[in-house]
């Protein structure tokens, strides 16, 4: 049978830990059963080639107001500062003209778990997205579900709703194909994003 790495495991126990008791609806609440079920049965891990990017040096103030936000949220800092010397950091590669003019060097995303990730498939994503302070991701969709996870102060909107703030350790749902977007003020923005096909 594969086996994860503790380091990864660690990881998704702690964000699941916050996650099952997130108020986020729900629709959230199925979702999130969804995809940490699905992780019970791990996947072969991949060959990513860890890199980083230039908005990554946002990630340890990011890490810190993460950790302001109690003990939950401190124990996902700890165990993603320990996974992430693993991770491939990525560009968005696809942007509409809603993003900011920064937005190529001002922000990071990482796939953990999902296509090119530490373990790759197909079924669930689990990942992060990392914003320099002043950066507006661009407006995008996908067909699977997605709640979020997030970890500083931040904006974000979804579908037709105006911009909304969940705070630190705040989460919500994205229906199917709905547009989305998140964008961070005078702090980095850092959130996790899980979704099940
Ligand atoms: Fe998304």
């Amino acid at each position: 049978m594969t086996e994860r790495s503790k380091v990864l495991q660690d990881f998704l126990d702690s964000v699941h830990d916050v996650l099952k008791s997130a108020k986020a609806g729900p629709e959230a609440g199925k979702c999130i059963a969804r995809v940490f079920d699905a992780l019970e049965r791990p996947s072969s891990p991949g060959r990513n080639q860890p890199t980083r990017l230039p908005a990554c040096t946002h990630l340890p103030v990011a890490l810190e107001t993460a950790r302001s936000g109690g003990p939950s949220l401190a124990r996902i800092a700890t165990s993603f500062a320990a996974l992430e010397p693993q991770l491939t950091w990525t560009r968005r590669p696809k942007v509409d003209g809603s993003q900011s003019d920064n937005f190529a060097d001002g922000h990071a995303n990482a796939m953990i778990i999902g296509p090119n990730g530490l373990e790759p498939r197909e079924d669930v994503w689990v990942g992060v997205s990392l914003l320099a302070p002043h950066v507006r991701y661009p407006d995008h969709d996908h067909s699977p579900e997605e709640v979020y996870l997030v970890l500083s102060k931040g904006r974000f909107q979804h579908g037709d709703s105006e911009w909304f703030e969940p705070g630190i350790g705040g989460s919500f749902y994205n229906t199917p194909n709905i547009k989305h977007a998140m964008a961070s003020g005078d702090e980095p923005l850092f959130a996790i994003w899980c979704l099940a096909s």
